[in-house]
């Protein structure tokens, strides 16, 4: 039989969010700050390390793996990886094998990642505005990723857009992102801005906006039916009776979606965090390298596991950043 990660809670834990890179070819306002300082290369874990170590997660039941950053496709090499990671697809080890990407270099990309098994990506995009766009992203091209989302489609990848709902950024703009995915046959969800790490922006208070009030805006156009559809991530979907649309919402300040959760995510440097919301984590990358056999790996994972927090704790509620995470998105990977 397989072996399985199960945490105290009962929950399994076969979902695995890896970092590849801190870096991004971005700024995006409300995950980092303008002179982002990126760690050395030598804290990166190396492609050779990585798959090891993703390898031995595997091999202990994990079932879906989801590529992040930073921007996961400025990592050198990074086609490698994925194309390496593709043979635990056809061994059927592995049921998904995706990445969420800022869609700039998908051109590029696409195809490529086809080919080594991807059949799903998710692509943040915030706004169509082309001068909006640039200053979210502080010097990002719009039509750029539009032409990443296009070749995504042409290469035959299901395409999920994720937005961050900015009050004063997008909520003029929700019907028409809606809209918009719709055309193009792609699903849509907003995420409510986290308080994540020190990025030297005080507005995100300012920015922040209840998904409660994306859908009363969304009920003015459109019949929202809630929807139980999960799909292992922390959404939670409303149809669009009019149009059969999914769309989804990721509130983390509600703690909903804490009782079912199964992932675990690695960063760019290695370290395990068991939540996104808590700081205990475990570095892999030290017993990586202390070991030229996977056996300690393992037992360092089922022992991380076996410590997973029951959810997290920051809370907006009070509308104050008290629960401030002191490390970026980017080095997580979201
Ligand atoms: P699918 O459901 O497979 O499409 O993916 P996903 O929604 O899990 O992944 P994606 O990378 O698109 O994540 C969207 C947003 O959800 C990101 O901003 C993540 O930071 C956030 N997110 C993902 N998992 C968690 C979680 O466990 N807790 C919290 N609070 N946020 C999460
Ligand atoms: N709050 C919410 N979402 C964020 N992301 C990055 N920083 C934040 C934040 N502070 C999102 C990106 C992307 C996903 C991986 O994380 O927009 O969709
Ligand atoms: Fe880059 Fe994504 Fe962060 Fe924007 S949100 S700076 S695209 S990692």
């Amino acid at each position: 039989t397989i072996p399985q990660l199960i945490d105290p809670y009962a929950r399994t834990i076969d979902y695995l969010r890896v970092s590849v890179t801190d870096r991004c070819d971005f700024r995006c306002v409300y995950c980092m700050s303008e002179n982002m300082q990126f760690l050395p290369k030598k804290e990166l874990l190396t492609l050779e390390e990585l798959d090891r170590l993703c390898s031995a997660f595997i091999s202990q039941g994990v079932k879906k793996l989801r590529i992040t950053g930073g921007e996961p496709l400025v990592r050198r090499g990074i086609m490698e990886f994925f194309r390496a990671m593709s043979r635990h697809l056809e061994s059927g080890a592995l049921s998904e094998l995706t990445l969420t990407t800022n869609g700039s270099q998908l051109r590029r990309f696409a195809h490529d990642l086809f080919a080594a098994g991807v059949r799903r990506v998710n692509i943040s995009l915030d706004t169509l505005d082309e001068e909006k766009f640039a200053s979210l992203t502080r010097w990002g091209r719009l039509a750029q990723v539009l032409d990443g989302i296009d070749a995504a489609q042409e290469a035959g990848l299901r395409v999920k857009i994720n937005a961050v709902a900015l009050r004063g950024g997008n909520d003029d703009e929700l019907e028409k992102l809606v809209e918009w995915c719709a055309s193009r046959d792609m699903d849509i969800t907003f995420i409510e801005v986290m308080p994540m790490g020190d990025i030297g922006n005080e507005d995100r208070l300012d920015q922040y906006w209840p998904l409660t009030d994306l859908r009363a805006q969304l009920a003015k156009t459109w019949t929202l039916e809630n929807s139980a559809e999960r799909t292992g991530g922390p959404a939670r979907y409303v149809r669009l009776a009019e149009t059969g649309q999914k769309i989804g919402f990721i509130t983390p300040l509600t703690h909903n979606f804490c009782e079912s959760c199964n992932r675990v995510r690695l960063t760019c440097t290695g370290e395990l965090y068991q939540c996104l919301g808590q700081e205990e984590q475990i570095d892999l990358r030290r017993v990586l390298r202390a070991n030229e056999t996977d056996a300690p790996v393992i037992e360092a994972i089922h022992a991380a596991i076996a410590k997973k927090p029951k959810g997290h704790d920051f809370d907006y509620s009070r509308q104050k950043v008290e629960g401030e995470m002191p490390r970026h998105m980017s080095h997580t990977g979201g």
